[in-house]
């Protein structure tokens, strides 16, 4: 069965003002699959994600259908939600420290989410924390559950917020942007994890960023964004090789190389 089939998804202001900011767009994910997500700034990438997770802006009303494994998520009442929330469909951010609370030790901020969603005891919480953060290949997590996110650099917060997404082995992945604030290397760790973690749980992932080599050599699917519409969409390698769009193309010409397929060294 397919994960996620969004048809007609259409959002607008709820007093009706104004053109739709996402007018029409489809498209499906597959367990397993990565779809890449690129487009313009404003052309409403995060509003379609944030849709998936119910949450978009006050103000915001979203139309159309999201079917989840052949459930429709828009008719959802307020408690259906919070389940899918988290256990179904997380997101992770562009600034992972906006998933983190700078307050509060990593170990309380897992510990709590972990006995929040899973209903686990301190113990198991804790053990379940290491678990995820080893899984993100943090080192040393007993002394990471110790620590303020101020004390941990830029790529391992993001890492941290990976483990907080998938706390509840969520079947859905929206990575909204979650390494544009990383430096290369950083960011090339970040994309090899969630390739190895849809490879061995099947999660889908919707992958929403403006680096487009980058997406290269993990997308298999691509949705081209513009002023709230899907102006391309199709096999990655197709759309890489032979854009049809003219704006797909301005996209390409940006990028100095794309180089497709990646050698089996840089994608593994
Ligand atoms: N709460 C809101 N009320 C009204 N308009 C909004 C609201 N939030 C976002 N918008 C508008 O909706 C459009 C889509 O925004 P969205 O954040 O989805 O763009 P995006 O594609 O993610 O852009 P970027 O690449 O810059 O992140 C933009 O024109 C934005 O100004
Ligand atoms: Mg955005």
């Amino acid at each position: 069965m397919t994960l996620l089939q969004v048809d007609h998804l259409r959002i607008h202001r709820s007093s009706g003002a104004g053109d739709p900011l996402v007018s029409d767009v489809s498209f499906t994910v597959e367990a397993g699959e990565v779809v890449g997500v690129v487009g313009e700034s404003g052309s409403g990438k995060t509003l379609t994600g944030l849709s998936l997770l119910g949450l978009l802006p006050d103000g915001l009303t979203a139309t159309g259908s999201l079917r989840f494994e052949g459930r429709e998520l828009l008719t959802q009442s307020r408690r259906e939600w919070e389940r899918t929330r988290g256990a179904e469909i997380a997101m992770v951010l562009q600034d992972p420290s906006s998933s983190l609370h700078p307050m509060l030790k990593l170990g309380e901020q897992l510990t709590d989410h972990l006995r929040l969603h899973l209903g686990l005891g301190k113990v198991e919480a804790r053990a379940r924390a290491i678990e995820l953060l080893e899984r993100v290949h943090l080192h040393e997590p007993e002394r990471l559950l110790t620590q303020y996110p101020h004390q941990l650099s830029g790529g391992m917060k993001q890492r941290v917020s990976i483990a907080i997404a998938l706390a509840c082995g969520p079947e859905l992945l929206i990575a909204d942007e979650p390494t544009t604030a990383l430096d290369a290397n950083i960011r090339t760790g970040i994309i090899a994890l969630l390739d190895e973690l849809r490879r061995e749980s099947g999660m889908g992932i919707i992958f929403v960023t403006h680096d487009l080599a980058m997406l290269s050599s993990i997308a298999d699917r691509l949705n081209v964004f513009r002023t709230g519409e899907i102006v391309e969409s199709g096999e990655a390698e197709a759309v890489f090789r032979t854009p049809k769009h003219p704006y797909t193309r301005v996209l390409l010409d940006a990028v100095p190389q794309v180089p497709w397929p990646l050698p089996e060294e840089v994608r593994s």
